[in-house]
Order: structure tokens, then C-alpha cells, then sequence
């Protein structure tokens, strides 16, 4: 969408810029949290900046997240906002292809194959698939070895992206994906995964050869898994009880239609997508930090000893009703996604005049502000996760902020769902109800994420396997690059490992 809006005196402040058209592109795209801070700094908590011809106009802060993940999807409208980038990859008469009344079902379908039978099902199969691999891959020929005292070393992304999309397949995507990952399938995703890009957001239709290998792509995959779907409903393949396409096959709409196979492989797309990079970057970020602190990797450890060691001196396997009840791989995990969320920015199209509450802006000497329609909103809870008035070393990665019940952390939700009022267990990540919280990793409101509970089996079962047999060592932690759609280490970020010592 290209906009043509002449500037009114109820519109919020405008970034100051050079360029007519790129406006603050440069700036955002290399670092968005410190362009964020900066402009709060000079205009407050509400402002736009204007990115290749499109006026963004940002909300910070806990406030500023409910205004625009509480408000009304008729007005900020998600759909408007990412089908030019997704349905492309995820395909036709899904997500942000329909509205938002379709998509809620859609999420809602979703849920019932992500049921609690289903994720107690899935702890074994993703920690047998992450033995595997350590026994198997290349990566760890080191370990492999038997030696305890020689290191070896990993490149944390490259075998997070393996180990997430290994550990999906195994369990959500289910049997059929998992055997022809090695095989096409790789490829395939690769060559989908290549439309994911902040320029694919930007410039939806660009005569470029990745564009064209997208969309062979998703018409390959997506015939891939309508296969699946038709040998399951002929009888010919089995086996296959807690994964999400069979959830999806027995769904149905309000008005009684059953999904259909291509939206079936879509919405499988789609899942597929959701979770590869924000699981697999999460996963890095913890690796690279539990390496860069040994006393946090020991206290990861003691908790299995003290937890799961067995009268013959080895670990059992931990249950999902265990592995949710471990403090400190709570706190290793919460502490991870408030330093690291992986979705900086979160966007909304506006398709109607919008005031700016004033207890979020006070309004100017005109008058309250009007966020105007044709505008983007965007919400960056990374700001309000890593804002030091409301969290002590706000920038330091400390997992213990979350078991101190006095501490900083417990402090700062406790005014907020106080203010709030009912305090609910969403389950992992959530601290209040509703759309103001200072911690939101997952986002808020109608569409918060629906992953987080396999996310967060997933991540755990990673860190607790890898604990249980590596020991981890890096110097330092890499920082940030912004420049892919999800917030990922920057190169280097080679973390060296050897076989742990069993005392
Ligand atoms: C939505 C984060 C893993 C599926 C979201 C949103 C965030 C998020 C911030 C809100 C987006 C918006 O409001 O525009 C994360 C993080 C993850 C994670 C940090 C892992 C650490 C997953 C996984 C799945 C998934 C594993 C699937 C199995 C979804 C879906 C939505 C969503 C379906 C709903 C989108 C909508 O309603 O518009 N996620 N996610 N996510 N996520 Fe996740």
C-alpha cells in the first residue's frame, strides 16, 4: 500500500527524516529497539515514522501494547497487514487469506490437536528424536566419541533449525513429514522459506527468482500434504493419532463444513512456518546463554539430579506435567524470550480513524490525537521486555529475576495485575489478563499465539537433553541481527561443547 495522506494537526509526531519516501527505513531495519528508544526519548510513547512510503505509527510501552493488540480487529486489522507476505507462502483460504472470523475457527481447530494428551504424547518422541541426533549428526562427532575431555564445537542456529524442524515433524507435522525430511521436503522448505523476508513484507511482487521458487514451492508442498490427507482418508497409511492433521480432519466449521484438504495442507504450512524460526531462534539464544554462564548450566543440571535421578545412578525421563514444574528451566526460558522475543514488531493496517487513549499520549495543543486510517500501528512489547524502569539490568540475561518472589521481576507483574485485576494462568509466558502487561513474548489479545505450550515443551525438552549431556562453553554472547524477519544471534555463534563428566 502506497499512501498518499496529507499530514493533519491531530496526527501523532513525525519522525524526523532526510528522504521523502524511505523516511526512517535505514535506521528501523538495522536496529528497530534502539530506533524505538530513541524516538520515545524525543516524542513519547506514540509517534510515526514513515518506511518506503508507508507511515507506521508505533505505540510503546505497556499501555501502548493494549492499545494496539486490544483493539478491535475491525479497525487494526491484522489481515491487511501480512496476506501479501504470507499467503504466498501458506496458501489460498487460510489465516490471513480469510477473515477474522474464519481464522478464530481456524485457531480454534488448531488448539484441539495441540490438546494436553497430545503434548504429554509428544515429550518422549522429541526427546528420542534430540538423542538421535546427538548420537548421529556430524555436528557432534566429539561426543560421538566418547571422549570427555576433548571439545568440539556448533554453530547454535544451524543445529537449532535442525533439531526444531526434526522435533515438529516427529510430533505436530507427523509421520509422513518426518520420513521425507531428509529427502525433498528440505528443499522444498528452503526454497519457501526463502519468501520470509523483511523484503518480501516490503515489496510483495518483485521480479526475482526467489520469488518464483516460493511459489513452486508452495505448490509442491502444499500437493505434498494433500497426498497425505487423501492416503489417510483412503486407509492406505495408519499410525498417526496425536498429530495435528489428524486433528485438523475431523474439524468442522459453524455451519458444518468439514476442512478441506488444501486447507488442511495450508493451515500444516502455516504451523510449520510459525514455529521454525521463532522455536529454533528462542532454542539458540538459550544455548548461547546457558553456554556464556556456567553456574546457570550447573543449576539446570542439580534440578534434573534433584528431579529425575534414579536408585541406579542415571535420569529418567520427565513427564509434561514435570517439565512445566522446574523452576529454574522456567526461569532459563522466561528470562530468554524477555531479552530475545523473537518478533520485534507486530503490525496492524487501520482501516478507520483511531483516537490515541490520553492516558497513553497527552493529547497535543490541538486536541487528542488520531491515529488516521491508512496507517500501520505496530506494537513492540521488546520495548516494554526490556525497558529499565520496569526491570533492574534490564539488558543482562538473568534467569533468577524469575524465582525471586521480592524480586524485580515479580514486583513489576504484580502492579500490573494488580491494576488489571484477576491474575489467570494462561500457562507459560502469561502474566495478566487482557492485552496490558509489560511481558509478551507471545503477543496479546485475539490473535496471541496458540503455540506457546508446544514451544515451550519443545525448548524445554532441547535444554534439558542437551544439559543432561554436554557440557557448553562460549565467550561471549553474539548480539542481535535484525536483519531477517525473526530477531536472530549474529555470526559468530559457534558454542563449544564436550560429553558431560557423570559423577
Ligand atoms: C502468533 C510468538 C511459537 C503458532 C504469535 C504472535 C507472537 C508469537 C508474538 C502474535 C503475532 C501477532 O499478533 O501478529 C511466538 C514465539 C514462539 C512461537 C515467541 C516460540 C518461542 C509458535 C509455534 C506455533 C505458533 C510453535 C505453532 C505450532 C502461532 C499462531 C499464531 C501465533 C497460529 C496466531 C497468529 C494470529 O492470530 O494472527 N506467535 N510463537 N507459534 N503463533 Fe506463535
Amino acid at each position: 500500500r502506497q499512501l498518499i495522506i496529507p499530514k493533519r494537526a491531530s496526527d501523532p509526531p513525525t519522525v524526523f527524516h532526510w528522504l521523502p519516501f524511505i523516511g526512517s527505513a535505514i535506521s528501523y531495519g538495522n536496529d528497530p529497539l534502539n530506533f524505538f528508544f530513541e524516538c520515545q526519548k524525543k516524542y513519547g510513547d506514540v509517534f510515526t515514522f514513515i518506511l518506503l512510503g508507508r507511515r507506521v505509527t508505533v505505540a510503546l510501552g505497556p499501555k501502548g501494547n493494549n492499545f494496539i493488540l486490544g483493539g478491535k480487529s475491525t479497525v487494526f486489522n491484522a489481515e491487511d497487514a501480512y496476506t501479501h507476505l504470507t499467503t504466498p507462502i501458506f496458501g489460498k483460504e487460510v489465516v490471513y487469506d480469510v477473515p477474522n472470523e474464519i481464522f478464530m475457527e481456524q485457531k480454534r481447530f488448531v488448539k484441539v490437536g495441540l490438546s494436553t494428551d497430545n503434548l504429554r504424547a509428544y515429550v518422549g518422541m522429541i526427546e528420542d528424536e534430540i538423542d538421535e541426533y546427538l548420537r548421529h549428526d556430524p555436528h557432534f562427532k566429539v561426543y560421538q566419541s566418547n571422549d570427555i575431555n576433548e571439545w568440539g564445537s556448533f554453530d547454535a542456529v544451524k543445529v537449532m533449525q535442525e533439531i526444531t524442524i526434526l522435533t515438529a515433524s516427529r510430533t505436530l507435522q507427523g509421520k509422513e513429514v518426518r520420513e521425507n525430511l531428509n529427502k525433498t521436503f528440505a528443499d522444498l522448505y528452503n526454497d519457501l522459506d526463502g519468501g520470509f523476508t523483511p523484503i518480501n513484507f516490503l515489496f510483495p511482487n518483485l521480479p526475482l527468482p526467489s520469488y518464483r521458487r516460493r511459489d513452486i514451492a508452495h505448490k509442491k508442498i502444499s500437493q505434498f500434504y494433500v497426498d497425505i490427507i487423501q492416503a489417510r482418508r483412503s486407509g492406505k497409511t495408519q499410525d498417526h493419532e496425536h498429530d495435528m492433521i489428524a486433528a485438523l480432519m475431523q474439524q468442522k466449521y459453524r455451519n458444518g463444513r468439514y476442512l478441506n484438504d488444501k486447507e488442511i495442507a495450508h493451515m500444516m504450512i502455516a504451523l510449520l512456518m510459525a514455529g521454525q524460526h521463532t522455536s529454533s531462534a528462542t532454542g539458540s539464544w538459550a544455548l548461547l546463554h546457558i553456554a556464556a554462564n556456567p553456574d546457570v548450566a550447573e543449576a539446570l543440571y542439580e534440578e534434573q539430579i534433584k528431579n529425575f535421578s534414579t536408585p541406579d545412578g542415571k535420569l529418567r525421563s520427565a513427564t509434561y506435567e514435570e517439565l512445566r514444574a522446574l523452576p529454574v528451566l522456567d526461569s532459563v526460558i522466561r528470562e530468554t524470550l524477555r531479552v530475545h522475543p523473537p518478533i520485534h514488531s507486530i503490525m496492524r493496517y487501520v482501516r478507520d480513524d483511531v483516537p490515541v487513549p490520553p492516558t497513553l499520549s497527552a493529547p497535543s495543543k490541538d486536541g487528542v490525537y488520531i491515529v488516521p486510517k491508512g496507517n500501520y500501528v505496530l506494537a513492540s512489547p521488546a520495548i516494554s521486555q526490556s525497558d529499565p524502569t520496569v526491570w533492574k539490568n534490564a539488558d543482562k540475561w538473568i534467569p533468577s529475576r524469575w524465582n525471586d518472589a521480592e524480586g524485580v521481576a515479580a514486583q513489576a507483574f504484580k502492579m500490573y495485575t494488580d491494576e488489571g485485576g484477576e491474575k489467570i494462568d494462561y500457562g507459560f509466558g502469561a502474566v495478566s489478563k487482557g492485552t496490558e502487561s509489560p511481558y509478551q513474548p507471545f503477543g496479546a489479545g485475539k490473535h496471541r499465539c496458540i503455540g506457546e505450550q508446544f514451544a515451550y515443551l519443545q525448548l524445554g525438552t532441547l535444554i534439558v537433553t542437551m544439559i543432561r549431556n554436554l557440557e557448553l562453553k562460549i565467550d561471549e554472547v553474539p548480539e542481535h541481527n535484525y536483519h531477517t524477519m525473526i530477531t536472530m544471534p549474529k555470526t559468530p555463534r559457534t558454542i563449544s561443547y564436550r560429553r558431560r563428566k557423570f559423577d
